[in-house]
């Protein structure tokens, strides 16, 4: 234990120590959701005092704004590109310093598709404190954290004593690591939203779908949250998810999960990163029940169709009469990013007896240019000039509002819009038919 504490010491260092770290061009990519390693980002803008300039910065979902995403004047510094948007991040692409990478979550910086363009690859990550025989814990997910570990990225982590000691690939070695920041904050928190009439209704539904024995994997947003109240009265259900939530705790404590029929790690909750709230962290603290394995293998579809009755519940933003989903644009303006949504869908399409499950509210109230709320319906005829499509056509199985369940899995367009239709709100129904004649969709 010495030894490693050793080794440990030698490397903290204060933030302003590890900024002089920093080289012009470097490419940083830091830790995803809850993983992020705030007090570094909060002064990461100062590398300009040093004379650092183009630098690149990749991130996924991140959860502060920091100076250089706010600020366009860092720009020439740190120039980010994200590929899941947040609010900091949505905010910040109308000042042009902020981009969006298209991508899958499993092909996400993999060696192949991450485009390093010759720069030095700068991890800059969370840990918890390390363990008696010289190993820290990605903690909160190893979507790609592990990976650019393995494949020789410089690595900068805060450890953290608020952070929970998770197993799978979220172990490292304190030989991996270059510097140690130690800090001392509470972990970002993803606050449970409370469920209207509407997710009620929505995860009834879904819950007539999900069948005991089943292995789930639940999205981000809303209505996934209520989904996992009404699986309450499953049995034997598993878990291999992208993203671990509050919702699968209530699952797991109340006996539904129990992971007893998985075919893939059976006896083990599967995901790649968790988000949520401190109960969260706290059921995940020393928990070996829940297995972290890296992004890349999480979410790759064929994996995931290994898992018996895989059953995908993710959520969008609009569907058109093809059965095309538009789940991380608003029109051809980014909202959030593709992340596992296909990767999940496809998988648990080419699992024996699974599902992919897509849910949405039948409508939305927005602005209009007038800046008067309006209604609008999320089930369109066809997607605007521009409209960004996370999942296609072809992958689509069943979509769930409000109004009921449409399964279009193998189904010709003359169907899928009947079906459609059936499930918009009432009040836009005949101009989604009229609409779907003069186009001639069938
Ligand atoms: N037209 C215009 N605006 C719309 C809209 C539409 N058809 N549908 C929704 N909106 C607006 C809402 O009004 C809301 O606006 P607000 O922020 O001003 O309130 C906003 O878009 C978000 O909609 P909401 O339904 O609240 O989204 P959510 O927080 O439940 O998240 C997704 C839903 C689709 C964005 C989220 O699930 C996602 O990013 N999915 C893609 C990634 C994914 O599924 N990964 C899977 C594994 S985690």
């Amino acid at each position: 234990m010495e030894k490693f504490y050793d080794i440990y010491k030698s490397k903290v260092k204060s933030i302003p120590e590890v900024l002089k770290m920093i080289k012009s061009n470097d490419l940083f990519i830091t830790a995803l959701g809850g993983s992020e390693p705030m007090d570094i980002l909060k002064e990461l803008h100062k590398i300009r005092e040093n004379g650092v300039k183009g630098c690149v910065l990749t991130n996924c979902l991140p959860m502060g704004d920091y100076e250089f995403i706010k600020n366009p004047e860092y720009k020439d510094t740190i120039f980010v590109d994200g590929w899941f948007y947040s609010p900091s991040l949505r905010k910040a692409h109308k000042n042009a310093n902020v981009s969006h990478i298209p991508q899958h979550l499993h092909s996400a910086l993999t060696k192949k598709l991450f485009a390093t363009d010759g720069r030095r690859k700068v991890l800059l990550a969370t840990a918890s404190p390390m363990d008696n025989h010289g190993y820290l814990s990605l903690s909160l997910g190893c979507t790609y954290e592990k990976q650019l570990i393995n494949d020789e990225a410089l690595v900068i982590v805060e450890v953290n004593p608020y952070l929970p000691r998770t197993f799978g690939d979220t172990t490292i070695n304190i030989n991996q690591v270059d510097a140690i920041v130690e800090v001392s904050y509470q972990v970002p928190a993803l606050p449970n939203v409370p469920f209207t009439e509407k997710d009620a209704i929505i995860g009834q539904y879904i819950a007539e779908l999900v069948e005991d024995g089943a292995t789930i994997q639940l999205g981000i947003g809303g209505i996934p949250n209520a989904v996992a109240e009404a699986l309450k009265s499953k049995k034997h259900l598993g878990i291999h998810t992208e993203m671990f939530t509050d919702g699968m705790v209530d699952l797991i404590e109340c006996g539904a999960v129990d992971n007893s029929k998985k075919t893939l790690y059976p006896e083990k909750s599967v995901a790649t990163f968790a988000l949520g709230t401190r109960r969260l962290y706290d059921f995940l603290d020393d928990n070996p029940s829940v297995l972290f394995k890296n992004g890349m293998w999480t979410n790759d579809s064929y994996v995931i169709g290994q898992n018996y009755k895989m059953t995908s519940i993710n959520t969008t933003l609009e569907v058109d009469l093809f059965g095309q989903c538009a789940s991380e644009a608003i029109g051809h303006v980014q909202f959030s990013g593709t992340g596992g949504q296909a990767d999940t869908a496809i998988g648990a399409q080419l699992s024996e007896e699974g599902k992919s499950i897509i849910a949405l509210y039948s409508t939305a109230d927005i602005k209009n240019e007038q800046g008067e709320k309006v209604k609008v319906s999320k089930i369109v005829p066809m997607m605007k000039p521009g409209a960004i499509v996370s999942l296609s056509r072809n992958d689509v199985d069943y979509v769930v509002t409000e109004y009921g369940v449409a399964w279009l899995r193998g189904r010709a367009i003359r169907e899928r819009v009947e079906r459609l239709i059936n499930i918009a709100h009432p009040d836009f129904r005949d101009e989604i038919r009229f609409e779907a004649k003069k186009n001639g969709i069938w």
